[in-house]
């Protein structure tokens, strides 16, 4: 077993008389391992305070082509972490540094595919944000890498770690409670897309498009849950009220803000996903209905009245079973670390898996196919019309990678 950690207890002002010599259940292990974050944004910034909270890496040095934002996330940090952080002063020197492990990208989408380039030169492990790319063809080359490359390529898709979809995946794969799943359905109601730097969440360009950028995270849940590979998808969707005054450079946004998405897997099973970014607040909910029962996931945050968010899993089985309610959370320090506890739990695979472990984390071929989802489904919104997917990988010349 694991050592117990208190950390409610750790670092409450009430403890800090307890000295490091009498520290048994606030000591924390030196952490084995140096990390290099390459993007200090917002996502950066989430997986130092990750990695400090989990204690097992070390923060070791930080590049962003914006130097306020690595001002930013030294100053943030200060307080997790006493060792001071190494600056660097370009992409090749935060990568090619000896004293580093493993290399974090959380730079904007439509630079994940150069600064990975530079990145996989080092030989050295890497954690890349999703999504992978912004095109189907570069997110490929990603693939075809990720193959011939010695050490491993882990991909941010972390919403496999959220306490309710981490049951949902349990309750329908490993316990099988609700039979043979036979339709899933997916919707996420949020605020629009926050202000980011050079503001690249507003151009389907440098993001890939809402539905790569930020969709990619649900059809990888629902892959997972399907089991199976999509065979049709169609989807209609727009921008109704997001940004529809914001322009930069003379260029007007044009990334959708609702969207409704059905996907036909080749097993039979039928999906969808709602997506609406003009909400006040967050919601998430998951309905998975097999042949014996069903089952519903839901997170919600009410931003404007409390810092953090519930999650529950309700199973019914009707007169096939047992029926339950639970109120899902983990301890509140992870929970607010960062994406409602998932990005420690990813951080925990990260680091396992640089221990050698086997471990349950997002290839980049998931990234693939939750990018081949989300792109069909943009195509569709585009064309009108729904998109085969066996068609769709021919006509991107994607038959040999994926057959
Ligand atoms: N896994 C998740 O749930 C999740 C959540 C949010 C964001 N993300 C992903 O994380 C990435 C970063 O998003 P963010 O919200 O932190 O954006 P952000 O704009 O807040 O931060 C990005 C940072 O990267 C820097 N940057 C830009 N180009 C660079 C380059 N070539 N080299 C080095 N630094 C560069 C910017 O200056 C900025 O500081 C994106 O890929 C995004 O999709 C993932």
């Amino acid at each position: 077993m694991s050592k117990m950690r208190l950390r409610g207890f750790e670092s409450a002002p009430g403890q800090r008389h307890v000295s490091e010599e009498d520290r048994y259940l606030y000591r924390q292990e030196e952490p084995k391992h140096r990390l290099v974050v390459i993007g200090t944004g917002t996502m950066g910034q989430e997986h130092m305070r990750v990695a400090a909270l989990l204690g097992r890496a070390r923060i070791h040095g930080i590049y962003d082509s914006q130097p306020l934002s690595m001002d930013v996330a030294e100053a943030n940090f200060r307080p997790l972490q006493p060792e001071p952080l190494v600056r660097y002063d370009d992409l090749a020197s935060a990568c090619n540094d000896p004293a580093a492990d493993a290399l974090l990208i959380c730079t904007p989408n439509y630079t994940h595919f150069d600064v990975l380039q530079t990145a996989m030169k080092s030989g050295k492990p890497i954690f890349l944000e999703k999504p992978m790319a912004t095109d189907l063809q570069d997110a490929a080359a990603i693939v075809r890498a990720d193959k011939a490359y010695t050490a491993f390529i882990q991909i941010g898709l972390q919403y496999r770690y959220k306490p309710q979809y981490l049951e949902a995946l349990a309750e329908a794969l490993t316990r099988r409670s609700v039979g043979d799943v036979k339709t899933i359905s997916v919707s996420e109601h949020r605020p629009p897309f926050l202000d980011k730097v050079d503001q690249w969440n507003k151009f389907e360009r440098l993001s890939g498009g809402t539905l790569v950028e930020k969709c990619c995270h649900y059809f990888d849940l629902i892959n997972l849950l399907a089991q199976a590979r999509p065979g049709r998808v169609y989807a209609t969707g727009g921008q109704a009220v997001n940004f529809l005054d914001f322009e930069r450079n003379g260029v007007p946004s044009d990334i959708d803000d609702h969207a409704f998405v059905s996907i036909d897997y080749d097993n039979g099973i039928r999906a969808s996903f709602t997506l609406n970014m003009f909400c006040p607040d967050f919601a998430e909910e998951l309905v998975v209905v097999g042949d014996r029962g069903r089952l519903k996931a839901t997170e919600e945050q009410d931003i404007h009245r409390s810092a953090s968010g519930s999650a529950s899993l309700t199973l019914r089985l009707g007169e096939n079973g047992l029926s339950k309610t639970s109120d899902l959370t983990y301890p509140r320090a992870i929970e607010q670390s960062g994406h409602h506890g998932s990005t420690y739990f990813e951080h925990i695979a990260l680091i396992d898996r640089l221990e050698g472990k086997e471990v349950d984390c997002a290839t980049p071929m998931q990234g693939m196919w939750a990018m081949i989802v989300a792109s069909a489904a943009q195509q569709s919104v585009a064309s009108g019309q729904a998109v085969s997917i066996d068609r769709f990988i021919a006509e991107n010349d994607l038959e040999t990678l994926l057959n």
